[in-house]
C-alpha cells in the first residue's frame, strides 16, 4: 500500500501493553531505572510507566508528534530500551531488518522485545503478501515471525515469556 503509516497500528489505550505488565511481574523494573520505549505508539507504555516514577523516553519513527521521531533519542544512553508489538507491523522486510539493526545498536544495558505470534488471529480477509513474507489486512500489515526465525531476525538471544499471543525475549 502506498503511503502506509505503521502508526495506525498504535492503540489507545489506558492499560499498558500485556508484555509491559509480564516484564513488571518478573521484577525487570526494580529501582531507578531510565527506560527508552522504542515505537512508543499512542505512548500507553510510557505514560504507565511514567506514573511509575521512572523516567522513560518514547521514540517512534512515525510519531505524528516531531519531538517523538527526533533520532538524537536513540544515542542516549538508557538502562533498559523496550520494544513492544514494534517488529510485526512494518512492511518491507528490508525495514525490518534496519529497524532491528537500530533498535540492537542503543546504548542500553538491557533490550527487550515483544513479538506477535497469534496467527489464529489472522482474518480471512487479509491478504499475504508473499514477497515480503506479511499480510495487509485492510489498513496495516502484520507479520508473525515464528520461534524458529527468531534468530535469524533478532541474533542473540532469550526467550523470556511467551502467551498465545506474544512471545517476550531479551537481547544478548
Ligand atoms: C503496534 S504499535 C505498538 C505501540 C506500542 N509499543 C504499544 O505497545 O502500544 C507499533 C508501533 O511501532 C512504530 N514503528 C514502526 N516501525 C518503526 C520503526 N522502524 N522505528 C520506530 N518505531 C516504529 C509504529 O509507528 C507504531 O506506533
Amino acid at each position: 500500500m502506498n503511503n502506509y503509516n505503521p502508526f495506525v497500528t498504535a492503540m489507545a489505550k489506558s492499560e499498558p501493553s500485556a508484555p509491559l505488565r509480564s516484564m513488571i511481574k518478573m521484577g525487570i523494573f526494580n529501582g531507578s531505572e531510565t527506560v527508552l520505549d522504542y515505537g512508543a505508539g499512542r505512548l500507553r507504555d510510557t505514560m504507565f510507566l511514567s506514573r511509575m516514577g521512572y523516567d522513560v523516553t518514547a521514540y517512534d519513527k512515525f510519531h505524528p508528534v516531531e519531538s517523538f521521531r527526533n533520532k538524537k533519542l536513540l544515542s542516549n544512553a538508557y538502562n533498559i530500551a523496550m520494544a513492544n508489538y514494534v517488529f510485526n507491523v512494518i512492511e518491507k522486510k528490508n525495514d525490518l531488518i534496519e529497524a532491528i539493526k537500530e533498535f540492537r545498536s542503543i546504548n542500553s544495558d538491557r533490550k527487550f522485545l515483544s513479538i506477535r505470534c497469534d496467527i489464529g488471529a489472522m482474518n480471512a480477509n487479509w491478504v499475504c503478501n508473499r514477497e515480503e513474507d506479511c499480510y495487509f489486512t485492510g489498513r496495516s500489515y502484520q507479520r508473525f515471525i515464528r520461534h524458529d526465525e527468531f534468530s535469524r531476525y533478532f541474533g542473540k538471544h532469550k526467550v523470556i515469556g511467551k502467551t498465545s499471543s506474544y512471545w517476550l525475549l531479551e537481547l544478548l
